[in-house]
């Protein structure tokens, strides 16, 4: 079937880079003579009849802006069976080929259950956590750790002149990809995360201690949201040693800026071949990428894959912060 009119959205936690992808995926369908649409508000989009035209012009000067022109939202009437309904029915209402759908785990189980309703449906991975298994990189995370790693610069600046311990909660949502990612850059003295089990006295305080016993006099403690909060560990941290650590909380700063020179060049490719797969009948595939190659897999298989935290990185922090 060729195809000649296709819907693009973008759902979850919005992440830097969206744009540039929703872009790609509008100038790769023009290119190829196919109408896109953009459905506004995610999945709820499709419920509503939300959506609008997508044309050069609507995308020009998007590839360098944070957030997502489309809105994003977390629809709950869509995970019930009467919402996926009323979205089938928008799609073969407007006469829609094929939707690309741009977010993480939510958004794809969101694809797949459409898909099952006669749908085709391709989904591209956006979201800071960078969690989601089949893929090693999700657009967002490059932007979000280097303003993570910004702003805990900016906070090691204080830190050192006032002698202190600083305790930063890195977003992640259950994954520790972020706060590991930025606990390197930043050369923090502790980093928690969930994939590793915690051991309080080994991982915080004797960090801390081998730290001052090497000359430091300020610490740096990252911490993903997932293991724990900010404002617990320091608690504990005062406790154990009666240092009066600062807290921050990075939230949802992480989520906007400008996005990175990789996220917009992944997002581009992303969305390129979404639509390249569309159009060679292919149905319900997730776009991923290993290695700077760029391919895709079956959404439910995408979905029951697992990963982890490289051994490598536990290995190299456990260097960096073990002396
Ligand atoms: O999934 C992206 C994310 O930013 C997570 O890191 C975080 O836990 C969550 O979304 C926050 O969600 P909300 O924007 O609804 O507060």
């Amino acid at each position: 079937m060729s195809i000649k009119r296709i819907g693009v959205l973008t759902s979850g936690g919005d992440a830097p880079g969206m744009n540039a992808c929703v872009r790609s995926v509008v100038r790769t369908a023009l290119y190829h003579g196919i109408e896109c649409y953009g459905i506004r508000r995610g999945w709820n989009g499709l419920i509503t009849g939300d959506i609008i035209r997508l044309d050069e012009k609507n995308v020009s000067h998007t590839i360098n802006r944070g957030g997502t022109i489309l809105y994003t939202a977390r629809s709950k009437e869509f995970m019930t069976v009467e919402g996926q309904q009323k979205a089938v029915s928008t799609c073969k209402f407007l006469g829609l080929d094929g939707i690309i759908a741009i977010g993480g785990d939510g958004t794809f189980r969101g694809a797949q259950a459409l898909s099952r309703h006669g749908i085709n449906v391709i989904g591209i991975p956006g979201t800071i956590d960078n969690d989601i298994s089949c893929t090693n990189y999700c657009i967002g995370f490059d932007t979000a750790a280097n303003t993570a790693i910004e702003c805990i610069d900016k906070l090691r600046d204080t830190m050192q002149s006032h002698e202190r311990c600083s305790v930063v909660e890195v977003m992640g949502r259950n994954a520790g990809y972020l706060a590991m990612y930025v606990g390197l850059a930043v050369g923090a003295t502790a980093v928690l995360v969930p994939e590793e089990p915690i051991d309080f006295e080994r991982d915080v305080i004797e960090k801390i201690r081998q730290a001052r016993f090497n000359g430091f006099t300020h610490y740096m403690i990252v911490v993903a949201e997932g293991a724990g909060s900010a404002a617990g560990i320091a608690a504990q941290i005062k406790d154990a040693i009666d240092l009066d650590p600062r807290v921050t909380v990075l939230g949802h700063i992480q989520r906007g800026g400008v996005p990175s020179g990789r996220d917009r060049v992944n997002a581009t490719k992303m969305g390129y071949l979404a639509v390249e797969l569309l159009r060679a009948g292919k149905n319900n595939r997730i776009v991923c990428t290993h290695d700077g190659n760029f391919t895709d897999v079956d959404i439910e298989e995408g979905l029951n894959m697992t990963k982890s935290i490289q051994q490598m990185e536990v290995d190299v922090l456990a260097a960096m912060t073990g002396i």
